[in-house]
């Protein structure tokens, strides 16, 4: 088996899972939403000490089966460095202790692995990456070659659903509770404008959403919430499947996932089989539970570093808060 640790944000999460079968066995996350909630945002330092204090918990989960374990991996990037260090400690310790070799994991792999969590991965493959750090559209032809084909240009999906909802009092994370408060609003009550609309270039773009939503709060008499959502909503995911499909229309590629905490969104989730059928390609989604941040995806991922043999010296882990494919 590997373990492996994820500590990128603000959830402390260890799996473990098979290297033959592939097979999940082991998986616990300890998140820290409550803590974050009064600032509306995730506080690093505050992120980094409930890491310290969490993971050991989890850790102790699986004492005994730490002797099956033929190596450990970690998420070195990118990430909150403070948090990503945290992690990387207890892997350290992990490799010199028990005696096996070390893997980094890069965290936007994990998420792209979350596709394949007990189940042989599918390459070559389109991604839709949407989460709190990133907004993304990958190519990948295998584990090792990925490349960007278009990302965000100022905030990314998940951070503007967290920052509409700060907006609206709603608490944190923004996503769940934008998604579910939409359901009772009116998509169309609030005519924001799309976001680099006419544009060719597939390239994202959130802070100027994000701007007339606040516009819309501070000038409105006789706010209803559930508009507000719904109509940031509808905009916010048109914004980005219409920048999708100026892809898929050219692209020769079969299989397209959607993956990061922002592909829970059952709204999303609906659209995105639609556009899929289209262009004929076949949608992928992790499960549920594996959408958000987790250590699953990152033992997934992990399992294709170690038959590629991607070892890295427990004394010398290099982290990174961001990188770019
Ligand atoms: O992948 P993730 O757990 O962490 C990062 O790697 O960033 O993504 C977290 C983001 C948050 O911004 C959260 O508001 C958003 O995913 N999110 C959602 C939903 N569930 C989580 N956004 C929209 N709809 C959801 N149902
Ligand atoms: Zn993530």
């Amino acid at each position: 088996m590997i373990v492996a640790i994820e500590s990128s944000c603000d959830d402390s999460a260890i799996a473990l899972v098979e290297i033959d079968s592939l097979k999940t066995v082991f998986h616990q996350k300890i998140s820290q939403n409550n803590a974050h909630t009064p600032y509306g945002g995730v506080v690093p330092e505050l992120a980094s000490r409930l890491h310290a204090i969490n993971l050991p918990k989890i850790l102790d989960l699986i004492k005994s089966d730490l002797h099956r374990v033929r190596a450990v991996a970690v998420t070195n990037e990118p990430g909150l460095t403070v948090s990503l260090a945290e992690g990387v400690v207890m892997a350290q310790a992990l490799s010199l202790a028990l005696d096996i070799p070390l893997v980094t994991v890069n965290h936007l792999k994990g998420h792209i692995h979350s596709l394949f969590i007990d189940k042989e991965a599918i390459f070559p493959l389109s991604v839709l990456l949407v989460s709190g750090g990133h907004t993304m559209v990958l190519e990948a032809q295998s584990h090792s070659e990925i490349k960007t084909i278009g990302s965000t240009i100022d905030d990314s999906l998940g951070e503007a659903f967290d920052k509409v909802a700060k907006m609206l009092d709603l608490g944190y994370p923004g996503g769940p509770i934008i998604e579910k408060l939409a359901k009772e609003g009116d998509e169309k009550a609030y005519d924001f404008p799309l976001p680099l609309r006419g544009e060719k270039e597939i390239r994202f773009s959130y802070s100027g959403l994000k701007n007339s939503v606040r516009l819309a709060i501070e000038n409105s008499l006789d706010l209803i919430r559930s508009d507000v959502a719904a109509s940031f909503q509808r905009v916010a995911f048109e914004h980005l499947l219409n920048k999708l499909e100026i892809y898929l229309k050219e692209s020769q590629i079969k299989h397209v996932g959607v993956v990061g905490g922002v592909s829970a969104n059952s709204y999303l989730r609906e659209r995105f089989i639609a556009l899929c059928k289209k262009y004929d390609k076949t949608p992928l989604f992790a499960p549920m539970e594996y959408c958000s941040d987790n250590a699953a995806m990152i033992a997934r991922a992990a399992v294709e570093e170690y038959k590629l043999g991607n070892f890295t010296d427990p004394a010398n882990i290099t982290i990174r808060s961001r990188v770019s494919f």
